[in-house]
């Protein structure tokens, strides 16, 4: 079993933001987890790369309980899974190869760092990861002159540049508007694909699950209460991972990525649900 999370749960005071959630996974996938907000959707994914602590459970990598990993170990757990986020969280006014290098920080001291010295071979890793995900020609502009969506694909960038066995994505097309996000996703799935490491993205509306996802986990409450295939994705389970009542619309569009490519015949408005 690659991973498996055992009855992992997170309380903050008296609520369980992720309640006893318990799913295995045999081999690297594309794995999609929906939900409203609230679901406890970013809780789960933080307890994974531990910036969150979980209360009880085990969340077993092969074979190890990575909630149980203390100092160098957990670091070093860390730097196999890396995170994006919906905000980017790069530097703004660094350079893009520097915002890419910033991924060799677990294995470097601070202060060659801080100084800019890299190594050459970094370097030209860097350079060879931004022309893998088509944004070479960016490479020494700032962050922040960069549109939405090529600053996604320099934090994926710099996401590769640990090597991680787990790339985690917390709604990592959020921000962008719906052709960005889609360079977003399908940048995704050709790391997953090329490459064979686990992807487990937050993702805020079906449609995109359903489009690029081997397996989507529904939350609601912090429970895990739908994990199946896209295609077992109907509207009456969508219905009940988002509780949604009478305004579950399924006509309206969201900020669907659908509209792009080819159209698919259940846009749901799920977007207004978050
Ligand atoms: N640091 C925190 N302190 C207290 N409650 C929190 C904290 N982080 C999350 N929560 C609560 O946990 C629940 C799940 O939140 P979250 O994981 O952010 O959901 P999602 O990512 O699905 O929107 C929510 O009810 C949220 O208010
Ligand atoms: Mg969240």
């Amino acid at each position: 079993m690659l991973l498996e999370a055992r009855q992992v749960t997170r309380m903050f005071g008296q609520k369980a933001a992720v309640d006893q959630v318990s799913f295995a996974v045999e081999k690297p996938a594309f794995i999609g987890i929906i939900g409203r907000s609230g679901a406890g959707k970013s809780t789960f994914l933080r307890m994974m790369n531990r910036l969150t602590e979980a209360t009880s459970g085990e969340l077993l990598f092969e074979g190890r309980n990575i909630l149980s990993l203390q100092g160098k170990s957990m670091r070093d757990w860390q730097g196999q899974c890396a995170m994006i986020f919906q905000q980017f969280n790069l530097v703004p006014r660094a350079d893009v190869v520097s915002n890419v290098l910033h991924g060799t920080l677990a294995r470097r001291g601070t202060l060659s760092t801080m100084f800019g010295f890299w190594p050459d071979d970094d370097t030209l890793k860097a350079l060879a990861i931004l022309d893998r995900l088509g944004i070479a020609e960016q490479a020494a502009k700032r962050a922040e002159a960069l549109s939405g969506g090529q600053q996604q694909r320099v934090a994926i960038a710099r996401a590769l540049m640990q090597d991680p066995k787990i790339i985690l994505a917390d709604e990592p097309i959020a921000s962008l508007d719906p052709m960005n996000a889609q360079l977003v996703m399908d940048t995704l799935r050709r790391i997953h694909d090329e490459d064979r490491r686990l992807v487990i993205a937050n993702l805020h509306t079906l449609d995109t699950a359903r489009r690029y996802c081997d397996r989507v986990i529904g939350m609601r409450d912090g429970r895990v209460v739908f994990d199946g295939s896209p295609d077992q994705l109907t509207t009456g389970v969508a219905r009940d991972i988002y509780g949604a009542d009478a305004s579950f619309n399924e006509s309206a569009t969201s900020t669907s990525i659908e509209g792009l490519g080819r159209q698919g015949d259940d846009a749901y408005a799920l977007a207004m649900l978050n």
